[in-house]
C-alpha cells in the first residue's frame, strides 16, 4: 500500500521536544525503521507547522493515489476545522495518531476536531503508535 505519514506542527523536533512526554527518538530514524519492518508498504513523508500546507497536502494524496493517511496534526487536532474539512472532502481513510495519551493532559487536549472524520484513532503508544496505524491498514 501507498501510504502517507503528514505530521503538523512541531513534530520536526521529536527526540528533543519535551522528551519526557515525547521520547528521545528523533521521528526520522523511526521512519527508518519503520520503512524496513514494513517493506510491503510504500511509506512516505510530510511534515509541516502550517495549517494550509496540511490542507494542501491531504489533498495531493488523493490526487497522487495514496491508500491512506497516517496523520498527527499536532495541537491542530484540537482546533483546525480547516484539516477536518480536507479530511471529509477526501475519499481516502485517514487514521489519526498521538503519541502521547492526550486524555491523560490537560483538557484542551480532549477535544478532537478532526478524529470524527477520520477512520479511526490511535493515541499514547509513543512512536509505536505509527506502526499500529499502518497495521491498521493492512487488515
Ligand atoms: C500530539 C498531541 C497534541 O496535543 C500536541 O499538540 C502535539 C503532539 C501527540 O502526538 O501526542 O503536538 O499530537
Amino acid at each position: 500500500m501507498k501510504l502517507l505519514i503528514i505530521n503538523g506542527p512541531n513534530l520536526g523536533n521529536i527526540g528533543r521536544r519535551e522528551p519526557e512526554i515525547y521520547g528521545h527518538e528523533d521521528f526520522e530514524s523511526y521512519l527508518e525503521s519503520l520503512k524496513k519492518e514494513f517493506p510491503e508498504h510504500e511509506i512516505h513523508y510530510f511534515q509541516s507547522h502550517h495549517e494550509g500546507e496540511i490542507v494542501a497536502e491531504i489533498h495531493k494524496a488523493e490526487e497522487e493515489n495514496y491508500d491512506g493517511i497516517i496523520l498527527n496534526a499536532g495541537a491542530y487536532s484540537h482546533s483546525s476545522y480547516a484539516i477536518r474539512d480536507a479530511v471529509a472532502a477526501i475519499s481516502l481513510p485517514v487514521v489519526m495518531v498521538h503519541i502521547s495519551n492526550v486524555y491523560a493532559r490537560e483538557n484542551f487536549r480532549h477535544e478532537n476536531v478532526i478524529a470524527a472524520k477520520c477512520k479511526g484513532v490511535i493515541t499514547g503508544f509513543g512512536l509505536k503508535s505509527y506502526e499500529l496505524a499502518v497495521k491498521s491498514f493492512a487488515g
